[in-house]
């Protein structure tokens, strides 16, 4: 294994810099989800710069192909960085993410769990900025942890929110959007308060469900050893996430507390429920509600992308601030995703046309959003 020492002053991999495609990533926290990044990153062709308060984990992600190098400070790492991924506890991103923006990477990005109150902060600390600026998270887990568990497939076919604000500047969600779609991951636009209550409901709720269930079933297993081993699939999987990186969650439960109480508060009337319906012997009420929900999950779908025929939507953008995140978030609202996404800026600067790529059959959808907002587009066949 070829370690590449990190602040010697000479930088090895600025001689292979830059192909068109290729971009220079600095990532910030070397964990789970920055050293799966930089995996999925590096195999797509891109050179990653990491950079973490841990040596130690530093030098196993270069001895694991997370990185190509490391710096000893944010500054460092980001500086010359065509973006900057913020990938540390979610109580540090906002800090983070503003030494990224002041050491001047071109785009900064992030992957907590929560969105509201990180855009909030980075907004009140350096609003000049927030246009560089575009929160994210990938819809992604494991019962892995640290460096060690990183997986370059990690957000193949999984959703990649971003929550742009009517400060985004559409150049730099194009750049990180074109560059998260290099991993696999199916990105779609959300705004961060919004993500923040809908997250809630299916990713931070479902996890202190399932470390409840698992903890009650776990206290059982004490007086009745053999009680684990008749746990089925059905708990299994219902409580496999249950077995993730603990040390996350009580930042993602201060952040996010607002939200996570009013979705618990929600769940615990909806078990009440059904336990008066056990309790009283109702059956056909028993069937009914467990009938909606068989509907229900049964109706998921496997992936916000779909396959078939793709086409472009031209939009003519007027420099307006807001519009660029207006339309991405309005589209998302009607469930349509966009593949890709490029702005074609005008020879007098100012205005210029967004080019989406969506998949035909939600053409009609697309266009009525963005009717209801006000913008027209022209639709063009691909390929
Ligand atoms: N683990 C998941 O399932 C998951 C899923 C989606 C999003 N996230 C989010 O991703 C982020 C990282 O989670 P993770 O599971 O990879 O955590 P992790 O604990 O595995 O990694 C975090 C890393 O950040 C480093 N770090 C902490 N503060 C730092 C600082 N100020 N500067 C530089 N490095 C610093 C730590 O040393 C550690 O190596 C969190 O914000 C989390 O909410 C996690």
């Amino acid at each position: 294994v070829t370690v590449v020492a990190a602040h010697d002053g000479a930088d090895p991999i600025d001689a292979a810099l830059p192909g068109p495609d290729r971009l220079r990533v600095a990532i910030i926290g070397i964990g789970l989800m920055g050293g799966s990044l930089g995996r999925a990153l590096r195999a797509a062709g891109h050179v990653v710069i990491g950079c973490d308060l841990d040596d130690h984990r530093l030098q196993r992600a270069v001895e694991l192909g997370a990185i190509d190098e490391w710096k000893p400070s944010i500054t460092a790492a980001a500086r010359g960085a065509d973006v900057a991924f913020v990938a540390v506890p979610v109580l540090q991103v906002a800090d983070a993410v503003v030494a990224a923006l002041d050491a001047g990477a071109a785009v900064v990005s992030d992957m907590g769990s929560v969105k509201g109150p990180i855009v909030d902060q980075v907004r009140a600390l350096r609003p000049a900025a927030l246009r560089r600026f575009v929160a994210g998270h990938p819809m992604a887990g494991s019962e892995q942890t640290g460096v060690e568990g990183a997986d370059p497939s990690l957000f193949t076919g999984r959703t990649w929110v971003l929550a742009p604000t009517p400060e985004t500047d559409a150049d730099a969600y194009a750049t990180l959007r074109t560059l998260l779609a290099s991993t696999g991951a199916d990105v779609v636009a959300v705004e961060p308060d919004l993500h923040d209550e809908l997250v809630a409901v299916v990713s931070h709720v479902p996890h202190l469900a399932a470390g409840t269930l698992m903890r009650l079933a776990a206290d059982r297993s004490a007086d009745a050893g053999v009680l684990l081993r008749l746990a089925a699939g059905g708990f299994r999987d219902m409580t496999r996430i249950a077995a993730g990186d603990p040390g996350i969650w009580p930042d993602i439960c201060a952040a996010n507390r607002g939200a996570i109480v009013s979705a618990l508060d929600e769940y615990l009337a909806a078990l009440g429920e059904i336990r008066d319906l056990v309790a009283a012997g109702d059956r056909p009420g028993l069937f009914h509600l467990l009938e909606q929900a068989s509907r229900a999950r049964r109706n998921l779908p496997v992936s916000a992308a779909s396959a078939g025929p793709l086409v472009e939507l031209r939009i003519p953008v007027p420099d307006r601030p807001g519009v660029f995140a207006n339309i991405t978030t309005a589209l998302a609202d009607r469930g349509v995703s966009i593949f890709d996404l490029e702005v074609a800026h005008s020879a007098e600067g100012g205005a210029g046309v967004l080019v989406i790529v969506v998949a035909e059959e939600y053409v009609e959808r697309a266009e009525q959003a963005l009717a209801d907002r006000g913008h027209t587009c022209s639709v063009h066949a691909i390929g």
